[in-house]
């Protein structure tokens, strides 16, 4: 297959992107606009291979994605459009909403008329969120979408958009709907990668209100594979969750992290909850296993690895840590850390 995947250069497209490349033989053009969390690093093993493009761009930028999925005698050079674009932090969200509905709702409808343009299959890579907050049970895909957030109302807004191709155009549209990934690559904005290389600063580890917000996590190459099942054996206009296989309240994460990176719990500090914080995310997976899928990795297993992983590849968060993020860090934790 041909792949146009956009978004490729943050953390779940580049591990997507190298499991196609590597383990289906897939031609594989990335399109990323490479904000503060994509980065061609997360593709640097991948440089040279014949089957790898890179190009430079933003979804929401129809010139920029003709190019990406033309060739020069205006036919399609790709048979398919998975798109992992989007702006992604909630705490971001919450500050300013623009750079989401942006990206997020009008790169998305960009890339819906240019999958139309050429009838391409197209994956919409789409979040738990849009679902809203559930204290008990799980959510199947015929749950109603109540997103909390701007960032989930922006991802809500762009599945609608997604399944209104289908249903109008008749465009072979899927959507995979994912829950908390974790694991390499993941930019350190979020809270196992903040937790892990704080604790292994010594620095204090910022908890949201009680912390015992739960979240349900998969491990980011269960959830490549669940997209690719997606992908290849997805049914026109249906959504599929794929969820972890564990889940576990924050408090108890940022305790297993503690222990695995040999640090104190005196760093753990209690700080003014995220507004609108959602308490509980759970999915239901029964859809997509019958297509074949089934998560392979434990949380137990995946966060030791992931530890280690950010133990042993300092060279990859250096530099983010000592540049805008560091920036980002005093205005989003300053006040409350002191
Ligand atoms: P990420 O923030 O690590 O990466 C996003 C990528 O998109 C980056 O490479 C960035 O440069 C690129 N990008 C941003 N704006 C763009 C634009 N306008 N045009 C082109 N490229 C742009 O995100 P992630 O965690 O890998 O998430 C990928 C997708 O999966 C998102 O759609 C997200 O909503 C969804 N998702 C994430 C999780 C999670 O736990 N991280 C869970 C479920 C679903
Ligand atoms: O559920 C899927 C979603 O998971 C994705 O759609 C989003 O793109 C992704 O960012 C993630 O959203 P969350 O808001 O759940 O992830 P985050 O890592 O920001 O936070 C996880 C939990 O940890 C949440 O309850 C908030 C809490 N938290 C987070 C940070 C960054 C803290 O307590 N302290 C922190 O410093």
């Amino acid at each position: 297959m041909r792949i146009l995947i956009c978004g490729g250069a943050g953390f779940i497209g580049s591990h997507f992107t190298r499991i196609r490349l590597r383990e289906h033989g897939d031609q594989v053009v990335v399109l990323d606009k490479l904000t503060y969390a994509g980065r061609e690093e997360n593709l640097a093993d991948l440089r040279g291979d014949p089957g790898f493009s890179f190009h430079a761009g933003a979804i929401e930028d129809a010139a920029a994605v003709r190019a990406a999925v033309q060739g020069a005698d205006g036919q399609a050079a790709v048979d398919a459009i998975v798109n992992f674009a989007a702006e992604t932090h909630v705490d971001r969200s919450i500050s300013s909403s623009e750079d989401f509905v942006n990206t997020n709702v009008v790169g998305t409808s960009v890339l819906l008329d240019a999958a139309l343009a050429h009838r391409l299959r197209y994956v919409q890579v789409s979040t738990d969120e849009v679902y809203g907050s559930i204290e008990e049970g799980t959510f199947t895909e015929e749950s109603p979408l109540a997103p909390s957030s701007p960032y989930s109302a922006s991802k809500a807004g762009a599945d609608l958009l997604v399944q209104s191709y289908a249903h109008t155009h008749g465009l072979h549209t899927s959507i995979a709907r994912g829950s908390n990934n974790y694991g390499p690559y993941q930019y350190p904005e979020k809270l196992i990668p903040l937790m892990v290389l704080n604790a292994l600063h010594g620095e204090r580890l910022p908890v949201y209100g009680d912390g015992l917000q739960v979240r349900n996590w998969i491990h980011v190459t269960d959830f490549a594979r669940a997209i690719g099942c997606v992908l290849e054996s997805g049914a026109p206009g249906e959504v599929y969750n794929a969820g972890g296989p564990d889940e576990c309240p924050n408090i108890e994460v940022v305790r297993r992290i503690i222990e695995l990176t040999g640090a104190g719990d005196e760093l753990i500090e209690y700080v003014t909850d995220r507004p609108g914080h959602d308490r509980r995310y759970s999915l239901s997976s029964e859809r997509v296993r019958g297509l074949g899928w089934e998560p392979r990795v434990r949380f137990a297993d995946g966060i030791g690895e992931t530890v280690e992983w950010y133990r042993e590849n300092r060279p990859w968060w250096e530099p983010i840590r000592s540049g805008a993020y560091r920036e980002y860090y005093e205005r989003q934790y300053g006040r409350a850390l002191g």
